[in-house]
């Protein structure tokens, strides 16, 4: 079943991929049992949707997606040729790309619907024709798009925490309270499906009696955060947590700054993996959502990325925040092509987590700050009572 695809579009930004539309359009030929069919995808520009809608609907403005069927005004012979052809969906990608942006999606899954759409033209469904005909494309298109989704390769995203910020507050006291441990035993309780705590060098928050005590603990996943230093290393080895993270580590910086130069250090890191996987501990790779780095992470043999959603988190604007979503969109895509197992996060609050968890191809998301800075707040007024209750109970002679 060729899906052939041309992309006329001249868009750089998007990163679209071919590979990806091809598999979407090839499990949609399955779906609707055409296997057995040629189809032809063409992305193009809204300048020229605007000359090819004007030329065949008389509509001088750009569309989304114009479906021409192979058989359309053909004459009878063509049902006798050996190779049987649906047509040709042609898709702008700067119309698609626009609607992706308001419609809060990547722009892959709105290709996703427009060739949906495109397609079920091809096979014989028309909007335009009646109220009718409408409701059973609009039924059509849900049902095909439901079963793309039911093929998810990749479990639902699930949420892991990190604890780091409570042994911060036990550190600014340098005493036992409050426990990272029994943070984590929390967090678990209410849904988490993972801890993470970064046991770094200065040992300025989580502390080695933490990461022993959570061994034993966690009854979820110990995600083990660190840099690739030799007496860490030599920690998790012992420890054996059920993965670790390596990230670049400063003394100075206040939290994690940026991703993992891999390019720059494959020999280092290929090491570390090496000498994790002896003891059967997947590594993941915290990264940039950049093209050079999943592939030198899949060089090296990462079980793991964790995509760096800093910047998308940062953002000073939409369309800036809708940029930065894109390319951890694709860099998640391009991850899981490869077959890497890709989680994201780093920044991630109550407004922008949302979009980057209803990505596909995102297994695990990694939140801290957040979700401490909130508990911090939500949980104070309870403790203000409780403390109070102390003090009017204390002052009226009952203790
Ligand atoms: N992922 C990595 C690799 C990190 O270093 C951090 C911060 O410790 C997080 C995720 C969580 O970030 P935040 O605390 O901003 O949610």
């Amino acid at each position: 079943m060729p899906v052939y695809i041309t992309d006329k579009s001249g868009r750089t930004d998007a990163q679209i991929r071919d590979r990806s539309i091809r598999e979407v359009a090839e499990r949609l030929l399955k779906l609707v049992d055409k296997t057995d069919h040629n189809l032809s995808i063409l992305l193009i520009d809204d300048a020229e949707m605007i000359r090819l809608n004007s030329r065949y609907r008389d509509k001088n403005v750009p569309t989304n997606v114009l479906s021409f069927p192979f058989v359309d005004g053909a004459d009878a012979s063509v049902f006798s040729l050996p190779i049987k052809e649906l047509g040709d969906i042609i898709i702008s990608i700067d119309t698609a790309a626009g609607e992706a942006i308001s419609g809060q999606q990547t722009l892959f899954c709105r290709l996703t619907w427009l060739i949906t759409h495109g397609l079920l033209h091809l096979l014989g469904f028309d909007h335009e024709q009646s109220k009718a005909q409408a409701l059973a494309m609009e039924e059509m298109e849900n049902d095909l798009i439901s079963r793309l989704h039911e093929d998810r390769s990749t479990p639902m995203t699930h949420l892991a925490i990190n604890v780091d910020h409570i042994a911060t507050i036990r550190q600014a006291r340098g005493i036992s309270e409050p426990d990272p441990v029994l943070a984590a035993a929390v967090c678990e309780l209410a849904g988490a499906m993972g801890i993470v705590v970064h046991l770094r060098e200065d040992r300025r928050h989580i502390q080695d009696r933490d990461v022993q005590l959570l061994r034993q603990t966690v009854k979820t996943k110990l995600n083990l955060e660190m840099g690739a230093a030799e007496e860490i290393i030599n920690i998790a080895l012992t420890i054996k947590p059920d993965m670790v993270t390596l990230v670049p580590e400063k003394r100075q910086e206040l939290t994690t700054e940026g991703g993992l130069n891999i390019t720059g250090q494959k020999k280092k890191l290929a090491k570390t993996i090496a000498k994790m996987s002896q003891s059967d501990i997947p590594v993941s790779l915290f990264i940039d959502p950049e093209s050079k780095q999943i592939k030198a992470s899949h060089d090296i043999g990462a079980t793991f990325v964790e995509i760096h959603t800093g910047r998308y988190c940062d953002a000073k604007n939409e369309k800036e925040r809708n940029q930065e979503f894109e390319l951890i969109a694709s860099a998640a895509q391009e991850a899981f092509d490869l077959g890497l197992r890709v989680n994201a996060g780093h920044g991630l609050d109550y407004r922008t987590t949302a979009r980057i968890a209803a990505l596909e191809t995102i297994e695990e998301l990694s939140i801290g700050h957040a979700i401490i800075a909130r508990a911090a707040i939500v949980g104070l007024e309870k403790a203000v009572r409780e403390m109070n209750d102390i003090v009017k109970s204390a002052a009226n002679g009952n203790q």
